[in-house]
């Protein structure tokens, strides 16, 4: 990771419940090991997430909703405090966009704040640290559809009223089925034309449902991150390419998805083809 990697991104050390299990009491220590190798190997960290419902400890749960609204400013402030000047980025709301139904998910925030939360929390994260970019980050919204379509109306409003910077679309993808790479940059080009910045921020891509030997697998894999980098290459605005991952001996997909293979290097830290399909991409091959 060291060696092939500018930045660096927590998977789970960041998040409500690793850093605030307790009501009031703050752990940073997951979040602080991870910034030190980050600055150990000049790298720069994104912080990820401030706001997910996914990683909310159980007493956030049960609080009234004044006692809610107390704890959601508590803990941005702190956190994005705590991490200011040592993230250069945020995910600051993450997965408000519902699946099935237009408008946001259902969650303890949406029902205890209302739905002016996700503006709320991008408020309050840039009061506690100014000079992170605040982004809005989201799975199942990469190509063209009614879900990414839901996440541009809300960031252009966000964007209207100068409280978001940018957009992750997180990029959890099967290699045997997957948005169409023009409909991803679509999204890309439209998004960043409304002035943000756009990160693909959490790729991997599964190839356990493709056809043929595991060699073909492997090649197939390689295309297929190869043309999706190379979509976010194609559009300016978008910066970064986040992996969730890098070595198939340690990925969530296994436990979410089944086996499978998903990152570019395998589980003896070899380069697997996707590894040349992203320098393929970056070298505009
Ligand atoms: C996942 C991590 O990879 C797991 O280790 C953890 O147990 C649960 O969260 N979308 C996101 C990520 O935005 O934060 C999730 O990460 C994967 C789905």
């Amino acid at each position: 990771a060291g060696r092939h990697f500018n930045s660096l991104t927590a998977e789970w050390e960041m998040k409500w419940d690793p850093i605030q299990k307790s009501p009031g009491v703050f752990d940073f220590s997951g979040g602080d090991r991870i910034v030190e190798f980050a600055e150990s190997r000049g790298m720069r960290v994104k912080g990820h997430a401030l706001v997910w419902h996914g990683a909310t400890p159980k007493w956030v749960e049960a609080l009234s909703a004044p006692e809610l609204r107390i704890a959601f400013e508590d803990h941005i402030r702190t956190v994005a405090g705590h991490y200011r000047r040592r993230v250069y980025a945020w995910d600051v709301v993450n997965e408000a966009i519902d699946d099935s139904q237009p408008g946001l998910r259902s969650t303890v925030f949406s029902r205890g704040l209302g739905p002016d939360y996700v503006a709320e929390a991008f408020r309050l994260a840039r009061k506690a640290d100014p000079d992170a970019q605040l982004v809005y980050n989201d799975y199942g919204g990469e190509g063209l559809n009614r879900k990414s379509n839901d996440v541009y109306a809300l960031v252009k409003d966000l964007k209207q009223r100068g409280l978001v910077d940018g957009v992750g679309l997180q990029m959890h993808i099967s290699a045997a089925s997957f948005p169409a790479v023009a409909d991803i940059q679509a999204n890309i080009q439209r998004l960043a034309d409304l002035g943000l910045q756009v990160n693909i921020s959490e790729m991997d891509v599964r190839v356990k449902d493709v056809a043929g030997d595991a060699t073909a697998k492997l090649a197939r894999q390689r295309q297929v991150y190869r043309d999706v980098v190379a979509a976010c290459v194609a559009v300016p605005r978008c910066e970064a390419v986040t992996l969730w991952g890098f070595t198939d001996a340690h990925s969530w997909i296994d436990s979410t998805f089944g086996a499978d293979d998903p990152l570019l290097f395998d589980e003896q830290y070899r380069t697997k083809p996707a590894f040349f399909g992203v320098e393929d991409a970056f070298l505009r091959r």
